[in-house]
């Protein structure tokens, strides 16, 4: 069931390990090392079947190849998925990572994990207890810690680069932003907008905590099935993916997408309804790659604060070079960034 997948596929392995214990399915998908290791997080997520589990890892695996090519880091796609009957805890957990950590370690070092939806640093901590091709460990055991707030950075940098092409400014002063989810990236990427001077307008489905913010900031509150539709300058999707869609895109009432969210274009030609519909789109892959710059510049190129500032703030050059390639080349911006990742890779490989 999964040969069709395996054989459409255009990566270069894949582990798969059954766990009777646990009755989880583990697929470590490496897409490329051209430019290095294959690194990407572990997802820990139910599926509706294996195959569907198989088919994320593989998609998600190939969009890793691309980011790290586009942040210019010597790492190459990878992308685990841990396929669970159910979310382990307590001891089930640990003795689940433990033995992803030695699958991990059995691939020699072609995949570098680290955390995804639904794992952390404490999981990180303990795949850090059986191998060494783990990023993100907590900074007690030596890792660099929870990436989002790099990531929120970097997402901020990149949206006063797209906010400056569209609006012919920088000043974020008195533009509105709606920031769609606020967790661990959207949170810190909230009161990177209010101090910037935006007017910040909140969506999350945790009341409590999108009203407390939305208090400290002053901002707005929207409710989570009214963010498609409401009016803004900036729209940050930084929940889930696929919110870029022929049904949602004609709904759109902002001048910019610029979000944290992976995978935002539902499906193929979502970038072009954007563009036809008069929005600019920072590509996902490039203006979220803050979190995977977080964790190797940090834990295997050995910068100090200001590069990784420096690095971070860069996120809007790449940016600036997309949207100028996408100009000149008459594609999309999605389309151009995708192209700068693949020449990187064309270079090195
Ligand atoms: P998170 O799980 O901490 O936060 C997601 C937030 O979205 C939660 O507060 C959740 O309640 C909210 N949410 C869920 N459905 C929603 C809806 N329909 N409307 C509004 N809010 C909704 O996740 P995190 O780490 O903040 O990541 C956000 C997005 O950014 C994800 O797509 C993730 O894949 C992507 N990303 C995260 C990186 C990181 O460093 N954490 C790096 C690159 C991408």
């Amino acid at each position: 069931m999964f040969e069709e997948l395996l054989h459409a596929w255009d990566g270069e392995e894949v582990a798969l390990r059954f766990d009777a214990a646990s009755n989880a399915w583990m697929f470590v998908c490496v897409h490329s090392t051209v430019l290095g290791p294959g690194m990407g997080g572990v997802r820990l997520q139910r599926y509706a079947t294996p195959h569907d589990a198989l088919a994320d890892g593989l998609r998600l695996a190939g969009a890793m190849t691309l980011k790290q090519a586009a942040a210019d880091l010597p790492f190459g796609g990878g992308k685990a998925v841990l396929a669970v009957p159910d979310i382990p805890r307590g001891a089930d957990r640990a003795a689940l990572f433990s033995r992803y950590a030695d699958l991990v370690n059995a691939m020699g070092g072609t995949y570098v994990t680290a955390a995804d939806m639904n794992t952390g640093q404490a999981d990180m901590d303990l795949v850090g207890e059986r191998t060494a091709h783990v990023l993100g460990r907590s900074p007690e055991r030596g890792g660099s810690g929870d990436p989002a707030p790099s990531t929120a950075r970097g997402v901020f940098h990149g949206i006063v680069a797209t906010a400056r092409r569209r609006f012919g400014s920088s000043d974020l002063a008195g533009k509105r932003a709606l920031v769609q989810g606020v967790g661990a990236v959207g949170f810190p990427l909230a009161e990177h907008l209010h101090e910037a001077g935006a007017s910040v307008i909140l969506a999350d489905p945790n009341a409590e905590r999108v009203s407390a913010l939305a208090e400290r900031l002053g901002g707005t509150l929207v409710a989570p099935v009214d963010v498609v539709g409401t009016e803004c300058e900036i729209f940050a999707p930084c929940a889930t993916g696929g919110i870029l869609s022929a049904e949602t895109i004609p709904k759109l009432r902002c001048s910019v997408v610029a979000g944290a969210a992976n995978n935002q274009l539902a499906a193929e030609g979502a970038d072009e309804l954007v563009r036809d519909a008069g929005i600019l789109y920072a590509p996902d892959f490039v203006i979220n790659a803050g979190g995977v710059i977080h964790l190797a510049g940090y834990e295997t190129l050995g910068w100090d604060e200001g590069k990784m500032a420096s690095r971070l703030e860069s996120i809007g050059d790449t940016l600036d070079e997309v949207f100028d390639a996408a100009d000149r080349d008459g594609v999309t911006t999605d389309a151009a960034a995708r192209r700068m990742a693949r020449s990187r890779l064309d270079a090195a490989g």
